[in-house]
């Protein structure tokens, strides 16, 4: 049955400028999370605690946390690759995220580029950092990338996916994430990688992470409505990508996904509208017109030239 409600996690501060050869300020990523904020995105990613020499984009994790108003009902949430990003990310009281985030991989070729051990070793430095959150008071989400597809090694099937779902319900994850890293899923297959994260999760812990490459994220969201899944991670503007995953473009854009959800009467609590002039800030800040479709269009018309809405702020 179709969900009547769809909670988005809005990953562009994070996924978003992760990804971005140009600085931005931790001004500017303060800023956007308070526009989203404003937009009324009840759950954000706002950055992560990882290595600055593998993401120097994120170097100023702590300085933005600390940055951010924190109005109460909204969660942001930071991603901790081992027990070394957990403690930092709970060092300062004033920069205490929600949530964490701990990311793993469906194949093997992945996991050593993107956080440097395998599989079955990242796991092992998961374990202690689920148990410290937990103890911490903090929900822990898991990302599980390359899902349906490795830039390295091709396919990947159903069956090394629930091997992964499988090991981080065993070490006490509590929500599973589904994550299409470079976009390659079709509605199907997308749908036969969800029913193994539902032998393992419930409905509620569910959420799928597409990136929209070869355009089939929205596609992809739409199967997985057909199948109740309501927790979906988006990215404002289409920011994203991933560093280690070359050519992979940005989330499906958050703008994109309410017009279709409030199109098909489905409750987001997001102003579509307040959205649009959150993406074409971070847009402006990044001199580029927005990659969302929505966004351009309703930027047109309102009568702004979507170029001028990316020609820095
Ligand atoms: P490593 O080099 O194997 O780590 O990296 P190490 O434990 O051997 O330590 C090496 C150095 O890193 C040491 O410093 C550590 O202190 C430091 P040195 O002594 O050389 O000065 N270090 C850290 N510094 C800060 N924070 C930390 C940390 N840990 C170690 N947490 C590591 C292993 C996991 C750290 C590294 O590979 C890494 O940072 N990878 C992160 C890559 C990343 O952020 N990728 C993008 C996010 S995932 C993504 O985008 C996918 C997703 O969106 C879903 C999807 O679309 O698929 C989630
Ligand atoms: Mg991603």
């Amino acid at each position: 049955m179709m969900p009547t409600h769809v909670t988005l996690v809005d990953v562009g501060p994070r996924d978003g400028l992760q990804n971005e050869a140009q600085p931005v300020a931790a001004a500017q990523k303060i800023e956007l999370v308070h526009r989203l904020q404003a937009a009324g995105l009840k759950e954000i990613e706002v950055t992560s605690y990882v290595s600055p020499k593998w993401v120097p984009q994120m170097a100023d994790n702590a300085e933005v946390m600390r940055g951010i108003r924190r109005p109460p009902g909204v969660r942001h949430s930071v991603l901790v690759p081992n027990m070394k990003g957990l403690e930092a990310a709970l060092t300062d009281p004033a920069a205490r995220p929600d949530e964490v985030v701990v990311f793993g991989a469906a194949s093997e070729a992945f996991s050593r580029r993107n956080i440097n051990c395998s599989v079955a070793e990242s796991i092992e430095r998961f374990r202690p950092v689920v148990a410290a959150a937990h103890e911490a008071g903090l929900k822990v989400r898991g990302a599980i990338s390359c899902a349906v597809g490795c830039p390295y090694q091709g396919e990947v099937t159903p069956d090394e996916v629930e091997l992964v779902v499988r090991l981080m319900k065993a070490i006490g994850v509590d929500h599973c994430g589904i994550a299409d890293t470079i976009g390659v899923g079709t509605p199907r297959r997308v749908q036969a990688v969800m029913e193994r994260a539902l032998k393992h999760y419930p409905l509620v812990e569910v959420s799928g992470h597409f990136h929209d490459t070869y355009g089939q994220a929205l596609a992809n969201i739409y199967a997985c409505l057909e199948m109740g899944i309501h927790h979906f991670d988006a990215s404002v503007a289409g920011l994203g990508g991933c560093p280690y995953a070359k050519g992979a473009t940005g989330n499906v854009a958050t703008e994109d996904v309410v017009f279709m959800l409030h199109g098909m009467g489905i409750a987001t609590g997001i102003d579509l509208d307040a959205l649009v002039d959150a993406g074409a800030y971070i847009s402006g800040v990044l001199g580029r017109p927005p990659v969302s479709r929505a966004g351009k269009a309703l930027l047109a018309k309102r009568g702004v030239a979507v170029e001028a809405a990316g020609a820095g702020a």
